[in-house]
């Protein structure tokens, strides 16, 4: 059971999380946020379990109940939404940055937002957000992490572990919780204040950068170099001296070993 007040009392935020809705089941916290109008800025909902937890490239994200993070966070603050792709990146980031403070794992960011140990996926990010006229006017950001999942059944692209796993240690979820959503809002600031910040301690962690990559759109298929990414996230694929913006989207990004 997850314990409220052993969450609260590290938490060190001003609006993220400060609005904590607590269910035990939901189809997808992240349907939950985008289904409730009138909620704040930050509000966080955290589920115990999902009945329909959706990953990327509309595939299930499975977690068992209790043990992990399955939460979603809402986001209608016009300066972070013009930033949203941002946004995505700073909130891989600081799930990265949160387990290794805490756990001391060394984490792998792969663009545009799984998270990895050793290879293996610990965390998924999937945003998502409505618009009015061409302008975002709200967006979710929900995040799973397996946290004390001791084993995976099932069909994955990249192999799942968790953060058990691989420290071989109990994990405490709500100081995990509290960690992440204080470093998170801290990063949200640099994503306004110095976004180059955020690119750059992003590239720190993608070991991809300047690997052969295979980028799966629909049915179209490309290959290259992973450059590098833009001032605003995108990939850029380098093929034959010719450069290609990536942006973000129903994408899989896969690593060609030489
Ligand atoms: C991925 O495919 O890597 C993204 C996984 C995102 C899973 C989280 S769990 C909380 C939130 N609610 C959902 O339905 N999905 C996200």
């Amino acid at each position: 059971m997850f314990s409220y007040e052993d969450f609260d009392i590290k938490l060190d935020t001003d609006y993220i999380g400060r609005n904590f809705i607590y269910v035990e089941e939901t189809d997808s916290t992240n349907n939950y946020l985008m289904n409730n109008s009138g909620l704040e800025n930050g509000t966080l909902l955290f589920a115990e379990f999902q009945t329909n937890g959706k990953g990327r490239r509309n595939k299930s994200w499975l977690s068992n109940k209790g043990l992990n993070l399955t939460f979603s966070i809402l986001f209608n603050n016009k300066t972070l939404l013009k930033r949203i792709n941002l946004v995505n990146l700073a909130a891989s980031l600081s799930v990265a940055q949160s387990i290794e403070n805490l756990y001391q794992l060394n984490i792998d960011l792969k663009w545009p937002n799984d998270v990895l140990i050793n290879n293996k996926k610990v965390a998924g990010i999937l945003i998502e957000s409505s618009s009015k006229g061409t302008k975002i006017d709200k967006a979710v950001v929900g995040i799973g992490i397996n946290v004390n999942q001791p084993n995976f059944s099932g069909q994955f692209d990249i192999k799942p572990t968790s953060i058990r796993l691989e420290s071989k240690t109990l994990v405490n979820r709500e100081r995990l919780l509290s960690e992440l959503l204080n470093i998170f809002e801290e990063n949200l600031f640099y994503v306004v204040d110095s976004p180059q910040k955020i690119l750059n301690d992003w590239r720190s962690k993608c070991r991809m950068i300047g690997e052969k990559v295979k980028i799966i759109t629909g049915n179209e298929t490309k290959t290259g170099i992973f450059d590098d990414i833009d001032r605003d996230g995108s990939l850029i694929l380098k093929n034959n001296e010719q450069y290609e913006k990536i942006r973000f989207g129903d994408i899989s990004l896969r690593h060609i070993p030489h």
